[in-house]
């Protein structure tokens, strides 16, 4: 199962990614070479102190996509990475890149596989609450109304259980 699970979110990921053809693992090779470690090192200290932020990331990353695609714009801003990355590499790493690091650490560091991350996504400037509303289905939602949501995004019912547990 533990397998499957990691497959299915490494799909997902392919996924996405497709949308945005010019992505590559070494976007910040030259102008921060240290983002990856810098967010590796964040996730292993949080993850010791609860092994249950992992899933937490996965689930954040996936709702980032969820609305307008996958683009920063769920995450709000002074979390303890970007206050680190924002130290090394002021204004550089986009929050949306360090959402797909964290998924990829989380999943490794929970005894995953690792994947090489392409990079170089740029953050909404905007949020839509409405959009968000709609798109990220609310916990009392029917099975049936998570399986329509899921497949507006392309996903089906593994991808479903597999990102949601339902
Ligand atoms: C990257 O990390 C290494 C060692 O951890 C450090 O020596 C180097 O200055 C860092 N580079 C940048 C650009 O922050
Ligand atoms: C996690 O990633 C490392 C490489 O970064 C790899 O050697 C290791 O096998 C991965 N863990 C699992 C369980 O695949
Ligand atoms: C926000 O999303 C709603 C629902 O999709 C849409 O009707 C509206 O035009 C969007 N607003 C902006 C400012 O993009
Ligand atoms: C859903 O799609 C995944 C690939 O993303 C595939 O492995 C799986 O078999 C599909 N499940 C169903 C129920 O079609």
């Amino acid at each position: 199962m533990a397998i499957s699970v990691y497959l299915v979110i490494i799909i997902f990921y392919a996924f996405v990614v497709g949308v945005f053809a010019q992505l590559t693992p070494t976007f910040y090779h030259e102008t921060c070479p240290n983002a990856t470690s810098i967010v590796l090192g964040i996730v292993e200290e949080a993850l010791q102190t609860d092994p249950r932020i992992a899933a937490s990331l996965v689930r954040l990353h996936f709702h980032d996509c969820f609305v307008d695609g996958c683009d920063g714009s769920i995450l709000l801003d002074n979390t303890d990475t970007i206050t680190a990355l924002e130290n090394a590499c002021l204004g550089i790493v986009s929050c949306v890149d360090i959402l797909v690091i964290t998924l990829e650490e989380s999943v490794n560091l929970s005894g995953g596989p690792s994947w090489d991350v392409p990079l170089g996504r740029k953050d909404s400037l905007t949020t839509n609450i409405t959009l968000a509303n709609e798109a990220i289905p609310s916990p009392f939602v029917t099975r049936d109304q998570l399986k329509a949501n899921f497949f507006n995004q392309g996903l089906n019912s593994t991808n479903l259980i597999v990102l949601s547990g339902k």
